[in-house]
């Protein structure tokens, strides 16, 4: 069945879905964005099934440098997973919805959680280059949330609570498995806001007193759209440079992608060994 600007977001998510299944993805339980520099992980993926985001429809198409645009189907460690690779970011001139669309799909895929990964500056100046932190709350400092505009109940309530976004059971497996990794994880508020200029310093002043962490400019739109179908949302911060200010030099998006690249083992084996524990 073929779709058309009239349907809803669910059909059009529906008949997303529908072309994903026929191309494998019966069983994912786990979903994963990969952010800037982080699209390694899906590399190495058992019995893995790649679809280039122009493949399926609905799906708008990814503009940045470093986000691959295909979702892979694997496995890790023997779960069943569905991995963007490549996001969509509202700095791009995307709609929110179109932004939050693929989390749309991967929920009518029947994933039950769904771990957001980003690039992000450091405000906590316990963080440095390269320290990966899980995120505990967000800030939604977008000025738009996922969620404006007419609710269909059949994803969702009209207002979903957001106490909890970031589930604390998903938290303390990924704690105990970077434990066991002698890995020393971060814990903190990721702060979102549109990008795609860096902040100013005194920019970063203010979210420093807000109680941010870290700031990005994705991750929120996408954890409000999980927490609206159910899904339990895990969520890690690569922190690929210190915010604006606080060191004295330039952020540029090349270093941001240079992290990413030299946390790479790390992160894909914390992702490997937490996932078992999220389905
Ligand atoms: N600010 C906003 N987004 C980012 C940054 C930053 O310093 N680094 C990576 N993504």
């Amino acid at each position: 069945m073929e779709t058309s600007s009239k349907d809803t977001l669910y059909e059009r998510a529906e008949h997303a879905a529908r072309t994903i299944r026929a191309r494998g993805a019966e069983e994912a339980r786990v979903g994963l964005v990969l952010g800037s520099g982080l699209g390694a992980f899906a590399d190495d993926l058992e019995e893995a099934v790649a679809i280039p985001y122009e493949e399926i429809p609905g799906f708008a198409r990814s503009t940045v440098e470093g986000h691959a645009g295909r979702l892979v189907l694997g496995r890790v460690a023997g779960v069943p997973v569905v991995v963007q690779q490549g996001r969509f970011h509202f700095y791009e001139g995307y709609a929110l919805d179109e932004v939050t669309f693929p989390v749309r799909v991967l929920g009518l895929l029947g994933i039950k959680s769904l771990v957001l990964t980003n690039a992000a500056g450091g405000l906590n100046n316990s963080f440095k280059q390269g320290a990966l932190m899980l995120i505990s709350d967000h800030l939604n400092l977008m000025g738009v949330n996922p969620l404006r505009g007419a609710n269909d109940a059949r994803f969702g309530t009209r207002f979903p609570d957001m106490s909890d976004v970031y589930d604390r059971e998903f938290q303390e497996a990924t704690i105990c498995e970077a434990h066991a990794m002698k890995l020393e994880l971060k814990r903190g508020i990721y702060a979102a806001l549109t990008g795609p200029s860096y902040e100013t310093p005194a920019e970063i002043r203010m979210l420093r007193a807000l109680g941010a962490d870290a700031v990005g400019m994705s991750t929120v739109p996408e954890s409000i759209v999980a927490r609206h179908m159910g899904i339990k949302v895990l969520g890690i911060s690569c922190i690929t440079n210190m915010a604006a200010g606080v060191l004295d030099r330039p952020i540029d998006h090349a270093e941001v992608m240079e992290t990413g690249e030299q946390v790479r083992v790390t992160f894909t084996e914390l992702l490997r060994r937490t996932i078992p524990k999220l389905s």
